[in-house]
């Protein structure tokens, strides 16, 4: 089977940390780079919770260190979900792994003129670093494949303010200007999040006895995300993994794109529109997607 070349640029968050779990565990994923951004909690602790999570269940795959705050605004963060540390409770023990690059930015573009053919880029925090990208290097966009996003909601409503959903509000401006870059986007935007959501119990009964289900148990307990409700897990960001995996479990609706960077800030409209030059997901099946999360997650227990 030909492998996918994918960047992963993520802001764990305990969403991400189970998306990158999903991705880890797939053989169909040629992971290139792993790169962290600001977003659910400071720079240093994402990128700490990245460089702990890949090398420990992703083994020899490169970490960057990528943007430490919006490119115009003063950085927010959603500690108040994930935890102070960005992983629940979960205190990453001490640890001999080391960083491949303080200056992620340039590892991504580097990995992407490496890829001997156009790489996936996967996002799941703010875009900052992909629009610093492109702004630095134009050429870029041609040398990707196709953006997989977990950003933006699809009517302007939001979760981190009533109209913005948290990726587009931390930088708005970087989500315009990767909109207006030319590139494909393929938008998971935030509903999916709360459709395909997990109960705690379920993940933790599937990942019994493995490394990863014994840290998840630490990681719930610091976790809350109130549109999930209490005992479950907003998948917001695996809904990415998953349509890269299993397209089928998905509907792919051809739209337009917009991000409001004036009044609103990251409010967000994605419009059905068959000359659209994007797309956003719908799930087809909650039920099999929530199944194959849950086999994903843990491919070491089957
Ligand atoms: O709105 C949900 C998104 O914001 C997810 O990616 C979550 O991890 C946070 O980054
Ligand atoms: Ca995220």
């Amino acid at each position: 089977m030909d492998k996918i070349p994918v960047i992963i640029d993520a802001d764990p968050g305990v969403d991400d940390a189970l998306a990158l779990k999903i991705a880890f565990g797939s053989p169909a994923l040629d992971i290139r780079l792993v790169c962290s951004v600001a977003g659910n909690v400071n720079i240093n602790l994402t990128t700490a919770n990245a460089l702990y999570l890949t090398k420990k269940y992703g083994g020899s795959i490169p970490v960057a260190r990528g943007s430490a705050s919006p490119l115009s605004r003063k950085a927010t963060d959603a500690s108040s979900v994930h935890g102070a540390g960005g992983i629940g409770n979960y205190t990453i023990p001490e640890h001999d792994y080391v960083l491949d690059s303080e200056d992620g930015v340039e590892c991504i573009y580097r990995a992407l003129k490496k890829a001997e053919k156009p790489a996936t880029l996967i996002t799941l925090g703010p875009v900052t670093n992909i629009a610093s990208l492109f702004s630095r290097h134009p050429d870029a966009v041609n040398l990707i494949g196709r953006i997989y996003a977990m950003i933006a909601s699809v009517d302007g409503t939001g979760n981190i303010t009533e109209y913005a959903e948290f990726n587009a509000y931390c930088d708005p401006e970087a989500l315009d200007t990767v909109i207006r870059s030319g590139a494909e986007i393929v938008f998971a935007p935030m509903h999916l999040g709360r459709d395909a959501k997990l109960s705690q119990k379920d993940i933790l009964e599937r990942g019994k006895g493995s490394e990863f289900g014994s840290m998840l148990g630490e990681i719930f307990e610091g976790y809350r995300d109130e549109a999930a409700g209490e005992g479950f897990v907003a998948m917001y960001d695996a809904n990415v993994m998953e349509a890269i995996l299993r397209p089928e479990l998905y509907e792919f609706v051809r739209c337009t794109a917009e991000v409001d960077t004036g009044e609103y800030p990251g409010r967000t409209f994605l419009r059905p529109d068959g000359n659209g030059k994007f797309f956003y997901l719908e799930i087809k099946d909650t039920a099999a997607l929530d199944e194959a999360m849950l086999s994903d997650l843990f491919p070491e227990r089957i």
